[in-house]
C-alpha cells in the first residue's frame, strides 16, 4: 500500500508520516511539500531518516502531483492553514492552494482510486456564529454557561451541526468549499472519503508562529526568551481553544484508514474537547510553571477573523469510531518544552524572537 501524504513536511503531515512509519515497516509512505512553511525544511532528514520518501512538489500543480506516482490512500495535510491569509493582500495563494490544490489532489485520487482523509478546519463555521455565544467569564477564561444550548453548540462545545451561513474567511471558505468537492467526489467517483473538522493540533516540530500554532509559539518565547501580547477580546487572555496532541489524531487517523470504507462520507468536528481547552491568560501561566515568566503585552483590538471561544464536541466522532483523546495539556505541554529544549539549536532561528509578538489563539 502507497500512502501520498500532501503537506508531508508540514507539522501535521510529517507527524503523521513518522507515526505510520513508526507502526508500519511496509508501507509505502511518500511525503509531497513544496517547504512554504519555515520550518517545514526540518522534517527532511527526519523523514529520509525513517525511511520516508520525499517529493519536492506544489498541490497547485496537477503535474507536480501526478509526478508524485500512484497511491492508494491520500492524507492531504497541505496548506496555507493561516486564518489571517487574505486579510489586507491578494487572497491568491490561499485559495490557489487550499481550493485549487484539493482539486488537483482530488483528480489524482480518482485517476488512482484512492482513498481521501482531509484535515477541515473548525474555520468553516461562520465568524459572526462563533462571536454570537453566549460566553460568560469564569477565571482568566470565557466559557459557554452549564446548560445554556443551541443549534450545534452546548457547554460540551461546538458540533457539525452549528449553522454555516455567514462569512469565515478565505481559509475556511477553501476548506468548506473543499469539502463540497470531496462529497461530489465520492457521490459521482465513488471515492471513500473522510473529513476532520479539526479545532487546534499541536505538539512537537510544530513551527509555531503569530498567526496559527499558538501552543507552540506562547511555549518557545516562555523556553527561549522574547515577548508576548494578548491580542484581541480586550486584551486579557481570556479567549479560549481546544488543543489536540497531534499524536491523538493520529490514533483518529489510524482507526479511520483501518476501515475507511465505514467511514466514508463522514464529516467530523474533531480535537481536544472542553477538558483540553485553555485560554492564553490559563497557557501562561502552565507556561510560567515550566519555564518561568516573561513580558506579555496587552492589545485589545480583535482582528477580522478572530473568535472568542471554539471547543469541539467530540460525541458524533467519539460515537462513530469509538475515538476520544487519551493526552492530556500537560503532557502536551512537556512534550513540546521537552522538544524545544533537546532541539534549541536547531529551533531557535525559527522559533526564537526578541522582537514584540502579539499572538491570539487561531487555527
Ligand atoms: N495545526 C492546526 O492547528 C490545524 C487545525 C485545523 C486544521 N489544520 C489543517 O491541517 C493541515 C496541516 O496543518 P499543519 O498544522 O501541519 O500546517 P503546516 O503549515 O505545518 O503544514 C502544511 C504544509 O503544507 C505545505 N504547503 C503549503 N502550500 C503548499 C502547496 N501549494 N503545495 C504543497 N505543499 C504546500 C507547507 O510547506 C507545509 O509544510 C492543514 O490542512 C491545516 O489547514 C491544522
Amino acid at each position: 500500500m502507497r500512502i501520498l501524504i500532501t503537506g508531508g513536511a508540514g507539522f501535521v503531515g510529517s507527524s503523521l508520516a513518522l507515526m505510520l512509519r513508526r507502526d508500519h515497516a511496509n508501507l509505502d509512505i511518500c511525503a509531497f511539500d513544496n517547504l512554504r512553511r519555515r520550518g517545514s525544511e526540518l522534517a527532511l532528514g527526519r523523514l529520509q531518516l525513517h525511511g520516508v520518501s520525499f517529493v519536492h512538489g506544489d498541490i497547485r500543480s496537477d503535474d507536480d502531483v501526478a509526478g508524485a506516482g500512484a497511491f492508494d490512500l491520500l492524507l492531504e495535510c497541505s496548506a496555507e492553514p493561516s486564518v489571517h491569509a487574505g486579510y489586507g493582500g491578494s487572497p491568491a495563494y490561499v485559495l490557489q492552494t487550499n481550493l485549487g490544490g484539493t482539486i488537483n489532489c482530488l483528480e489524482a485520487a480518482r485517476r488512482h482510486h484512492a482513498g481521501v482523509i482531509f484535515l477541515s478546519t473548525s474555520r468553516v463555521y461562520p465568524i459572526a456564529g462563533l462571536r454570537g455565544l453566549p460566553l460568560e467569564r469564569r477565571g482568566h477564561r470565557l466559557d459557554i454557561p452549564d446548560g445554556a444550548s443551541g443549534l450545534g453548540w452546548s457547554a460540551s462545545g461546538i458540533a457539525a451541526e452549528f449553522p454555516l451561513s455567514g462569512s469565515r474567511s478565505m481559509y475556511g471558505a477553501t476548506k468548506l468549499a473543499s469539502e463540497l468537492l470531496i462529497e461530489e467526489y465520492r457521490a459521482m467517483y465513488g471515492l471513500r472519503t473522510i473529513v476532520n473538522r479539526c479545532g487546534v493540533i499541536s505538539g512537537p516540530w510544530q513551527m509555531g508562529k503569530v498567526d496559527q500554532g499558538f501552543l507552540v509559539l506562547w511555549a518557545a518565547r516562555h523556553a527561549y526568551g522574547g515577548r508576548l501580547s494578548y491580542t484581541g477580546f480586550g486584551g486579557e487572555g481570556l479567549q479560549v481553544r481546544d488543543v489536540l496532541h497531534v499524536a491523538d489524531l493520529y490514533d483518529l487517523i489510524s482507526i479511520q484508514m483501518a476501515d475507511i470504507l465505514k467511514f466514508s462520507g463522514s464529516v467530523y468536528n474533531v480535537g481536544g474537547g472542553h477538558a483540553r481547552s485553555v485560554s492564553l491568560a490559563e497557557l501562561t501561566a502552565m507556561c510560567q510553571a515550566r519555564a518561568g515568566a516573561i513580558p506579555i503585552e496587552s492589545n485589545p483590538a480583535t482582528s477580522d477573523a478572530d473568535v472568542p471561544y471554539y471547543v469541539t464536541d467530540n460525541t458524533a466522532v467519539t460515537a462513530s469510531t469509538g475515538w476520544t483523546p487519551t493526552r492530556n495539556l500537560d503532557m502536551l505541554l512537556d512534550d513540546v518544552f521537552a522538544w524545544l529544549r533537546e532541539h534549541r539549536v536547531t529551533l531557535e532561528p525559527v522559533l526564537g524572537s526578541p522582537s514584540p509578538a502579539s499572538a491570539a489563539a487561531i487555527t
